[in-house]
């Protein structure tokens, strides 16, 4: 069975910040708070291998410096796998850093940075994150903001043999969040309150060595089910140049002071 998942309180334990994790109407909202003493998190109760997950955030308004809220899919281990949106804080008026990441068998370091083209901390918006045997797609409010295509023939290891959970937490990172670590938490503004609604899993769940959607053909598919072999159209093509012409303000795979022996294989076109 595909899950649709939806309830915080059932889908979801707390992974440290105790009574900082509220959920309220009747598990359909959460919140995350960080104060002094501690941040707070959660992580879903199923692993999952392959899906489109979808949740809606309201970022800590205000002053937010120093601190990260993240939406990510990981494995365990030193191996492991892990699908990342971390949302940088900043100033009051000055615009949050979105940070993207994939980690593909314990290795990471591609990292993609954006300007969100609306004020996170005003609304909720949609984070989604779709991963497939063919490639992980990022998107914001549908958007695709980036793809991680699988190109395993070409040597690249793609996340699709280790299951995921997915995790958030909202945390204190003044040491580098902010300018490299030069704008601290200003913890008169503390609690710092994020809030998630919408959690959506259309994805396989994987219990006990096996995963609830294999043994389906791709045109046996239900609508629901189409994320399983989708990949961007056209438009949706059109959309993610779009956002990384005018919203990406960071790349590694631009950053050539950092691979003296030739960009990454994914990074070539
Ligand atoms: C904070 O705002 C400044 C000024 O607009 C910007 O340069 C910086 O990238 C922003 N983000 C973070 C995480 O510091």
């Amino acid at each position: 069975m595909c899950a649709i998942a939806g309830n915080f309180k059932q889908d979801f334990d707390t992974t440290f910040g105790d009574n900082r994790v509220k959920i309220m109407n009747g598990g359909q909202l959460l919140s995350l708070s960080l104060d002094k003493f501690s941040g707070s998190g959660f992580k879903s109760k199923n692993e999952y291998l392959f899906g489109r997950i979808d949740m809606q955030l309201k970022l800590v308004a205000g002053n937010s410096a120093g601190t990260v809220t993240t939406l990510y899919l990981s494995s365990e281990g030193p191996t492991h796998d892990e699908i990342d949106f971390e949302f940088l804080g900043n100033l009051t008026g000055d615009p949050y850093t979105l940070h993207t990441n994939v980690f593909s068998q314990g290795k990471g370091n591609r990292e993609q940075q954006f300007k969100l083209w609306f004020d996170p901390t005003r609304n909720f918006h949609t984070y989604s994150i779709l991963w497939n045997s063919l490639n992980i797609i990022f998107l914001v409010d549908n958007i695709a903001i980036r793809e991680f295509k699988n190109i395993e023939s070409k040597g690249v290891p793609f996340p699709k043999d280790q299951s995921m959970r997915i995790y958030s937490s909202l945390w204190n990172a003044d040491d580098w969040a902010t300018r490299g670590g030069l704008v601290k938490t200003d913890w008169s503004k503390a609690p710092f309150r994020a809030f998630f609604r919408n959690f959506n899993a259309n994805a396989c769940i994987w219990s006990s060595g096996s995963s609830s959607c294999n043994g389906k053909s791709a045109n046996a598919l239900s609508p629901e089910d189409a994320w399983q072999t989708q990949g961007l159209d056209a438009t949706g093509r059109k959309k993610l140049r779009w956002v990384q012409k005018n919203h990406m303000v960071y790349n590694y795979c631009s950053d050539l002071n950092r691979f003296p022996q030739g960009i990454p294989v994914e990074c070539k076109r």
